[in-house]
């Protein structure tokens, strides 16, 4: 099948690389020449684990290719997919500037049946519009389609190869075939629905992980006071199939490109049809209250954060990733300055697109963990990166001026810090 993918971010390369990966022709399509030059010259512009490797293999196989001009290859594609960027609007609501220009370009150069399938995260109804825009400016026949993505940063190769499901929203017979086709070596799982239903599916399945978050980090905050364990609490809730094991770690929040934009954007999509969405109104308030928990718990340990040297581990959303957007270390950090701290801040490899997002002279960047500590009044985890959940605690308490450590993410467990001397508090379990 000849492929045409309009946008290079996470969403648009991983499925680019992943359709010629399994022996279709793609072109990959940004309208930023430096992503497209970088591209060409073999190199990722995301840190996405596995796809360089892949992306280089199709690349020499001549399956893939990239371009800023989309006229090149979409009047010989079979398939259209739109991954451009939906960013929020002041309003939460999702900006669909780029998905109504990609559609116009499209409209402007197909040749012959074409589908086109939307992957962006876009709000009921803009599968409708961007039909409505290339049926305006084309006599060519076509049939639009909504393909969300589900896949997450730092496994989104693997979560490409191995979806739990995939949502395909049709309109038609005929477009149903040509996207179960291209599916075809990918899942069993597979749900074919009307298109305003495939668009749902999406807000509703981030809308509901977020959920899932925040309520088992309210558990948390209750066994703080109560005296109970949340990761006990979690495992025996999870061990009901109606609940499920997943999304049950308690920490200081959600964040990422998806999570925060994608629950505003539901509540406006509500908000829109009249309806209060109270429920993920509190979840996205839980989530804001739960990054000040580390603060607290800092207070609690020091009194005061005056001139304290505070280390601070992690700085990306989550691990594996060196993506900043939305990430509690965006929060917390430029807190801890307000609260007159020195903050030595280590990230394996977010550190320099944090310090574009904010930047302090009281920050001193740190080459690695243990440098990080050096000194210190405290350690604060905020993400869970392999290397600081397997580092040597006792090295770590050893060059601290004062061993305390606020584990954002849970996870040392109750044996590794009994073997230490650190003053240890994590997010819902006994200290
Ligand atoms: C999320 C969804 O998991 C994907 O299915 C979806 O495709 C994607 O959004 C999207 O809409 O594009 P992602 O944002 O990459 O993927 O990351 P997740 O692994 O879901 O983590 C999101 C946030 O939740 C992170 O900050 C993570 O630390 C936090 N989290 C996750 C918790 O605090 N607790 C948990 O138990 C799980």
């Amino acid at each position: 099948m000849k492929i045409t993918v309009i946008g290079t971010g996470y969403v648009g390369l991983v499925s680019g690389v992943c359709f010629a990966e399994i022996g279709n022709t793609v072109t990959c399509v940004d309208k930023i020449p430096a992503k497209i030059e970088m591209l060409n010259h073999g190199n990722v512009p995301i840190y996405e684990p596995g796809l360089q490797e892949i992306m280089l293999r199709n690349v020499e196989a001549g399956r893939l290719s990239f371009t800023t001009d989309l006229s090149s290859s979409v009047p010989e594609s079979d398939l259209i997919i739109i991954a451009v960027g939906t960013p929020p609007l002041p309003s939460g609501e999702a900006d669909l500037q780029y998905i109504e220009a990609a559609a116009r370009e499209i409209a402007l150069s197909i040749d012959g049946y074409t589908v086109v399938a939307v992957k962006s995260t876009v709000p009921v109804g803009t599968n409708e519009r961007v039909n409505s825009i290339i049926a305006s400016l084309t006599d060519q026949p076509f049939a639009t389609a909504s393909m969300p993505e589900f896949l997450r940063e730092g496994s989104a190769v693997k979560d490409a190869f191995n979806p739990d499901r995939l949502v395909i929203g049709v309109e038609s017979q005929q477009a149903a075939d040509l996207l179960l086709e291209l599916h075809t070596p990918l899942t069993e799982n597979l749900v074919v629905t009307d298109i305003r239903s495939a668009e749902m599916i999406k807000y509703a399945s981030n809308a509901f992980l977020a959920t899932k978050i925040s309520f088992i980090n309210e558990i948390a905050n209750i066994c703080d006071k109560v005296g109970a364990d949340v990761d006990q609490v979690a495992r025996g809730m999870g061990m009901d199939r109606r609940i499920g094991a997943s999304f049950l770690n308690a920490g200081i929040g959600y964040g990422g490109s998806c999570f925060p934009k994608d629950t505003h954007a539901l509540i406006q999509i509500a908000g829109n049809v009249e309806y209060d969405f109270k429920l993920l109104k509190s979840v996205v308030e839980v989530n804001q209250s739960q990054r000040w928990a580390v603060i607290d718990k800092l207070l609690d340990s020091l009194g005061t954060l005056k001139d304290k040297k505070i280390a601070v581990w992690g700085l990306a959303f989550k691990p594996d990733t060196d993506d900043v957007r939305e990430a509690p270390s965006l929060e917390i950090v430029p807190k801890l300055v307000e609260f007159g701290a020195l903050p030595q801040v280590f990230d394996p490899v977010a550190a320099d697109n944090f310090r574009r997002e904010y930047n302090h002279p009281a920050i001193t960047y740190a080459s690695d963990a243990l440098e990080a500590a050096r000194d210190c009044d405290a350690i604060c985890l905020l993400t869970e990166w392999g290397e600081f959940v397997n580092i040597d605690l006792a090295e770590v308490e050893a060059v601290m001026h004062n061993p305390i450590l606020i584990d954002g993410r849970n996870v040392y467990s109750a044996d590794r810090i009994k073997a230490t001397r650190f003053d240890y508090h994590s997010m819902g379990r006994p200290s």
